[in-house]
């Protein structure tokens, strides 16, 4: 799918949610949402969402209070955010804006918090979008994300490139500590990694079974046996580069200097 342009067609949107559930693009729903922005009061605070994807994290943020805007760079993703957006309880707290890669069409300053969740493995000067998301966010305001980030070591890096060969999706991967050092270069403190790799590898070893015993008929149906077997394989490459240690997705936290 790398090189397409379009990275989330409608028939790949179907299959994820089926497996992480309506309005979610990534694993872990609305609890992994939670465990995120943990200890982080966002009543009436204002949030940006980069990559939106079907707005399940938005809804989730919006619940607990805090004014979201969110972006994405996917024009066919938006009917289905903005079909989250109204189906929730806080509709007129989330905000959902197309962008183009790049620089973020926001005013220095302008957020509390800059949430993003496991999107910006798709980003590839991350250094770039770090001094971005640090010029809008407020003085003393947090950055607070989850990305799918690489293990430390030759051996993780290396499931990983065997994986990227595999040319399934346009991953830009980066391990935690290259992470955290480009978040200091870029200005931030007070810098925080979570490695989620040991629930990742369980889950998703329970995900490619949920496919192949509950989804797949459904699925076959809805999308078709050739994207379905080649999508199969994928999600057990995906299991596998977990349990081996070059999967993590990872929780960062970083503060903007006061
Ligand atoms: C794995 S999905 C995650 C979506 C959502 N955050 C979730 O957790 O359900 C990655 C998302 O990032 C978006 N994306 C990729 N590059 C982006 C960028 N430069 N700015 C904003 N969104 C981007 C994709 O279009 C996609 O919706």
């Amino acid at each position: 799918m790398a090189g397409t342009g379009i990275q989330y067609p409608d028939h790949f949107i179907t299959r994820l949610q089926a497996v992480w559930g309506r309005g979610f693009l990534s694993p872990g729903g609305a609890e992994e949402v939670l465990r995120i922005v943990e200890g982080l009061d966002l009543s009436g605070k204002d949030l940006l969402d980069i990559g939106f994807g079907t707005g399940g994290p938005a809804a989730v943020l919006a619940g607990v209070g805090a004014q979201v805007i969110g972006t994405d760079i996917e024009a066919q993703l938006l009917p289905h955010a903005e079909a989250t957006r109204q189906a929730s309880d806080h509709a007129d707290q989330i905000t959902l804006v197309l962008t183009n890669p790049g620089p973020l069409p926001f005013n220095d300053a302008s957020f509390d918090v800059v949430f993003s969740k496991d999107s910006l493995i798709h980003v590839p000067d991350k250094g770039a979008m770090f001094t971005e998301i640090l010029r809008v966010l407020k003085p003393g305001g947090t950055f607070a994300a989850s990305d799918w980030l690489m293990g430390e070591g030759d051996s993780p890096a290396q499931v990983m490139a065997d994986f990227n060969a595999r040319g399934y999706l346009d991953f830009r991967m980066a391990t935690a500590r290259q992470t955290a050092d480009l978040l200091r270069d870029c200005g931030f403190q007070s810098i925080q990694t979570q490695d989620r790799n040991a629930w990742y590898a369980d889950l998703a070893a329970q995900e490619v079974k949920k496919v192949e015993d509950e989804l797949y008929d459904d699925l076959v149906t809805e999308i078709g046996e050739e994207i379905m077997q080649e999508w199969l394989q994928i999600r057990r490459h995906l299991a596998e580069a977990a349990r081996l240690g070059g999967l993590c997705p990872t929780h960062l936290r970083a503060k903007k200097p006061a």
